[in-house]
Formats: structure tokens, sequence, C-alpha cells
């Protein structure tokens, strides 16, 4: 073993693994197909005040959990993307694209980093799918990525899972409420830590995600978000728990869910799996109807979105047995070689064989020809070409089914056309 292991938080994910993660990124960019999404992909990297800006000064993934740093002494400050939104809007704005069209539907798979403490499920880099739907962000919109996040959960086979759902109303509604909940908040500061008590200073709000026990028990009496939504924020609500109810979507309203990130306005959601443990947000969203009026765009520009993290996902499923029936499907051939002197033959072959479009792989160990026919049932080939001294005379080569063990003898283009042929179905 090496002395050099990945850094903590960080984890390599070997070719076994691989299978699953292809699994599930097969099955989020068919989903988000049928629902007419389209891929982006954004730089990881962005200014930093990209970042202060939208997720917010005062939440704990801006206040403490960025890599950020200065490529050049005096140049301005870049930092690791903790979230894709921020990104996908500024990308949004800056390539004009609602010019083109006033609504887009994006998604991504994307790799994020966030100095947090690692434990499981939870990583300094993970990565999370997720879909930004700019430019409407009426209920309809939202039921719609709500519909995509469990339409996708469906088609994996995971079940179990908890949405808890909240209204954090527009602006005017939101400082109604602050001053409400700074209000009750105020007799306990007391007790409060020095980052607690200037989040009661600056941003109230960020108390209601506290993780900790103490301050989650004050929480659970404070005055509740919905108490002061106004009578429009209220039927947008219940527009999107009526569009739920109809699509037979559970789900369980929270009064006290917030979410970690400043941008978000009425619909907030989560969804959770108690598989997880302490970490149990599986993933999390909502509108957020500012952001880009925030990053400086003089248009109105509505928006919901969500992300769930891939790896928490994994975990899930794994938990759930939905990873077991994976199983990697090997190279159509195997070359084996009776003696390493057929290497140059044999290579010929194998080339011939890739060109036409065959999966091949051969020895370059030079071992003998039973280690080489257990490589090929190892690695899951679907046949063995026998090349000896013999077939490279007479250019007839042995072919083995290694699932049915029949063995012919046949020319190589007779092989091609067997390998190629589309089957009947
Ligand atoms: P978020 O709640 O910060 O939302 O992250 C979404 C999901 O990413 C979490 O529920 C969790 O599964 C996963 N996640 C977050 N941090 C970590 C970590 N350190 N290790 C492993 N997984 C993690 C957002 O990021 C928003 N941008 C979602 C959104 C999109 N809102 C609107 N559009």
């Amino acid at each position: 073993m090496s002395q050099f292991r990945a850094v903590k938080g960080t984890r390599d994910i070997l070719p076994g693994e691989v299978l699953s993660w292809r699994h599930v990124e097969k099955i989020i960019h068919q989903v988000a197909g049928i629902y007419g999404y389209g891929e982006i992909r954004t730089p990881a990297f962005e200014y930093t005040d990209l970042f202060q800006r939208s997720i917010g000064a005062t939440t704990d993934i801006v206040g403490k959990e960025m890599f950020t740093f200065r490529p050049e002494e005096k140049g301005r400050s870049i930092t690791l993307r903790p979230e894709m939104t921020a990104g996908v809007m500024r990308a949004y704005l800056q390539g004009g694209l609602g010019a083109a069209s006033p609504v887009h539907k994006l998604y991504y798979i994307a790799d994020l980093f966030r100095k947090e403490r690692p434990q499981a499920g939870r990583q300094r880099q993970f990565s999370q799918f997720g879909v930004e739907l700019i430019g409407a962000s009426s209920p309809e919109a939202v039921t719609e990525v709500i519909s995509l996040m469990m339409h996708v959960f469906g088609e994996l086979g995971i079940s179990g899972l908890v949405l808890r759902i909240n209204s954090l109303g527009d602006r005017d509604d939101r400082m109604r409420y602050i001053v409400a909940l700074k209000e009750y908040l105020e007799p306990y500061a007391g007790s409060f830590d020095g980052p607690l008590r200037e989040r009661l200073e600056k941003n109230p709000l960020r108390i209601l995600d506290s993780k900790d026990p103490e301050v989650r028990k004050i929480v659970r009496d404070a005055p509740k978000l919905g108490d002061y939504l106004s009578s429009s924020a209220s039927d947008d609500f219940s527009k999107v728990l009526q569009y739920l109810d109809d699509r037979n979507v559970d789900y369980t309203i929270d009064p006290l869910l917030v979410r970690g990130l400043d941008y978000y306005c009425h619909t907030a959601f989560e969804v959770a799996s108690s598989e997880l443990g302490a970490q149990d947000a599986l993933g999390g969203g909502g509108r957020y109807d500012g952001l880009a009026g925030e990053l400086g765009s003089r248009q109105d520009v509505p928006a919901v979105g969500f992300a769930v993290g891939m790896e928490r996902l994994l975990i899930v499923m794994e938990k759930l047995g939905l990873l077991k029936d994976l199983s990697a499907s090997g190279p159509q051939v195997y070359i084996v070689m009776q003696d390493s002197d057929l290497f140059g033959h044999a290579s010929g072959i194998c080339d011939t064989l890739r060109q036409s479009g065959v999966s091949t792989v051969m020895d370059f160990a030079r071992r003998s020809m039973k280690s080489q026919m257990r490589e090929a049932n190892r690695i899951h080939a679907a046949y063995a070409l026998f090349v000896g001294e013999q077939e490279a005379q007479s250019k007839v080569y042995g072919l083995k089914n290694l699932g049915t063990s029949e063995q012919e003898s046949l020319p190589l283009k007779d092989i091609i056309g067997r390998l190629t042929a589309v089957p009947k179905t």
C-alpha cells in the first residue's frame, strides 16, 4: 500500500462501484429527458462573491464551509463551488438564455466542495444531481420539479422517503415574520454562543436550521412562518399542495423548514430517508425568484429547483438492497494465446475485431492459457477466442461461448459477422 491516502472527506469510486453510479446516472439522464430538461455544465470554481451574494453571507456554507483561494496575489478571490444553483443562474444570465426563450429547464450531475466535518454521508467533495427550472415558478412549475425528483426515486426503486414542505412567503412576509421571531428569541440570547448571537442579529431565519439540540428545543415553540403569509402567498402554497395531492405525492407540512440557503422564497422542500441516520436529508430545493436580481438582472426571473446528494442516494439504495443485481458486462471477446510468441498475430486479430466494433481484450502479462481463461471468466467476457500455432496458420479460430461452453471453429470474418449481428427481437 502506498503512503498516500485520499484527502480527508474525499473518496475514490473504484470500478465495481462505478457500475452503481452509472446505473443511477443513466436513470437521471433518462428521466430528465422525459421531462424535457437539458443538461448544463458550469465551471468547478467561480468568483467568491457569487456565492456570498446568492447563498448568503451568514449561512453555514458561506461562513465556514467554502474552499476559497486567490490564484494571483492581487487577483479576485475564487471558491470551489459548494452548490450549483448560483453558477447555473450566473450562466443563464451571462449566456443570455432568457432572450432565446422565457423558460429554460436545466439539469446537472456535478461535483461540489464543502469544508464540512466528514462523516458517513457527509464529504468535502460530493456530488449532486439537480434541476433548475428558470423562467417560471408557478405552483405548476414547483409541482413539476418535485414530480421529476420523485420520478427518479421511483425509477430507482427507492421507497420510504418523506417529503417535507413549507412556504417561506415573499420578502415582506419574511420581514414581518423575522420581527416576531427575533422578539421570541431575544430572551434566550444570553445562552447563545457568539455565532448564534450574530445570526440572531443579522439573519434570525438561519437559527431555525441550527442542528444544536438545545437551540432546536427553543425553536420548536417559535412563531411559525406560515402564520405570517399574505393571502396570495397562502393561495400559492395551497395550489402547490393541491397539485401534489392530485398527483398522489405524499408530503408533510413542516412549519419550521426554511433550508440553509438564503435565496429561497415561497415553496421550499426537503426529502429525507430514515436509512440515512443523522444526515437524513437526501435532497432539497425550492423557489428562488430573487436570485437573478441579487446577481444584477434588471428583469425578474422566477425560478425553482432542487438537488439530491448522489452519495446519499447510493447509501440509501445500498441499504435497501437495490444495487445487488448490477453486474459488470464484460467485453465480448477475450483472446487466449497459446504462447506469447503469437502476440503479433493475436494483436492483429484484436485490432480487426475492435475496428469492427467488437469489444476485445487480450493478455499483456504473458500468462498461461489456463490463467488467461480464468481472467476471461473473471471479467465476464462473453467469448474466448483461441489463437495457437495451428489457428495462426489456418486462420480458423476456436470461439468458445463462455456462458454455454459451446465451441466452434470459424474464420475471422464469420466471427465478426456473428458478434456484430443485430439480435432478432
Ligand atoms: P442543499 O440542501 O445544500 O441544497 O444540498 C442538497 C443535497 O446535497 C443535500 O440534501 C445532501 O443530500 C447533499 N449534500 C449537501 N452537502 C453534502 C456533503 N457535504 N456531503 C454529501 N452530500 C451533501 C443545495 O445545494 C441547493 N443548491 C439545492 C437547490 C437547487 N435549490 C434550488 N435548486
